[in-house]
């Protein structure tokens, strides 16, 4: 069985071709797979950071402009690299939401012609459930592919969410964010210190040998299910200019002249902050609901730090803990593919009439998005 995904919910336009042995995911060992990836025949990602970052975020209209372009050339190196024709596809799937929806509309209209195209199934799935199933892909390397109950933390950009999965399309949401996502604090946050956008990473690399408890930074809401960082966000904007200058070189474009060790000292004290919160709730939840495993994905969980004291932190209360790798933390089409593959092998389909939605939610997947399969 062969899926071809496409992602366009946001600036990143992705294709993969995915294939499953036997109504099984996994196992089958094919020369041209990625790397890492033994049943993944394809997985192009087209990045649109550059385009956007001069206006400071993601203009709408340019992003589905983008997707237009990109999409067919991504389809073509896909379809070339996996050494197949669009007519060996059994199943069209792309993200219907949550997202943009000019250009969430682009890679549902192109999945759905070429599903109606071919005569094949369509999938429209939620971007969340790609990046909740995203742990559970694993190349194989477990040869249990089946989604066991756990807590997942999907922690990205655009959403801070806990899930209660009981299983496959199964899920019960646990606590999200009142306000901004984690990952937009961190990217709100480095941008006030002049660092680079996706802030994420800029922060984690400059958190590298800072002192995290230089600066006492709030822990919102920690009696709540729920998260808020905006409250952390505003701190550090007060803080700023409390900070006395540096006297060596400025290292960024912010306006505040702070030294290296101290930007250092920041970045971890804040990163520290987030890793808080984000550790103590999602082990709340996990008692709360008694699972014994963990899992975490979405963008802001590429975050090692992040990985490592959530790891630790499981470990300390017999829980067992899962992590996306990190080529699948960051949007891409892998994590709808095979989030399709395992539906379709439940027996779901999408009809091509289903709508996108910029707001989905999660857990409206359990409810009457999908119709089982007719085949
Ligand atoms: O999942 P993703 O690619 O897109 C959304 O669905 O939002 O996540 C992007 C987010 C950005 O906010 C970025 O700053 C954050 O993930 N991120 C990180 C790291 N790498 C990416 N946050 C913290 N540490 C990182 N290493
Ligand atoms: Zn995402």
């Amino acid at each position: 069985m062969i899926v071809l995904a496409l992602e366009t919910s946001c600036d990143e336009t992705g294709v993969a071709i995915l294939r499953g042995d036997d109504g099984r995911v996994g196992a089958l060992r094919l020369p041209d797979a990625a790397a890492q990836c033994p049943y993944l025949l394809a997985s192009e990602v087209a990045s649109q950071v550059a385009v956007h970052e001069k206006y400071g975020g993601i203009v709408p209209e340019i992003a589905s402009r983008n997707h237009l372009i990109y999409a067919p050339r991504l389809l073509a190196r896909a379809t070339q690299a996996a050494k197949i024709w669009l007519s060996e596809v059994d199943a069209f799937a792309a993200t219907s939401g949550p997202g943009l929806a000019s250009s969430l509309m682009i890679g549902a209209s192109i999945a759905k012609g070429l599903a109606i195209g071919f005569g094949k199934s369509y999938l429209a799935i939620n971007h969340l459930e790609g990046h909740l199933l995203s742990p559970f892909f694993d190349c194989g390397k477990d040869s249990e592919s089946k989604i066991k109950p756990n807590v997942s933390l999907i922690v990205s950009g655009g959403h801070t969410v806990l899930v209660f999965v009981r299983g496959l399309a199964d899920y019960q949401a646990a606590g999200r964010t009142v306000d901004d996502a984690a990952g937009e604090a961190f990217d709100k946050v480095a941008k006030m210190l002049g660092l680079g956008y996706p802030g994420g990473p800029e922060v984690e690399k400059h958190a590298l040998g800072g002192d995290p408890k230089c600066f006492d930074l709030p822990r919102s809401m920690l009696g709540s299910e729920n998260f808020s960082f905006s409250g952390l966000k505003t701190a550090v904007r007060y803080l700023l200019p409390k900070i006395p200058p540096g006297e060596e070189r400025r290292l960024t474009q912010s306006p505040y002249n702070l030294d290296e060790q101290t930007l250092r000292n920041l970045c971890a004290s804040f990163q520290q902050a987030i890793i808080d919160v984000l550790v103590t709730k999602t082990i709340a939840a996990a008692q709360k609901f008694r699972v014994d495993l963990v899992t975490m994905s979405g963008g802001v969980s590429c975050n090692q730090e992040l990985c490592r004291q959530m790891r630790e932190a499981c470990g300390r209360t017999g829980i067992q803990f899962k992590s996306a790798d990190p080529w699948l933390c960051t949007d891409n089409a892998a994590m709808i593919a095979f989030a399709a593959m395992l539906r379709l092998q439940a027996g779901f389909e999408s009809e091509v009439t289903e709508e996108i939605d910029p707001n989905l939610a999660l857990v409206r997947l359990s409810g009457n998005q999908y119709s089982r399969s007719k085949r």
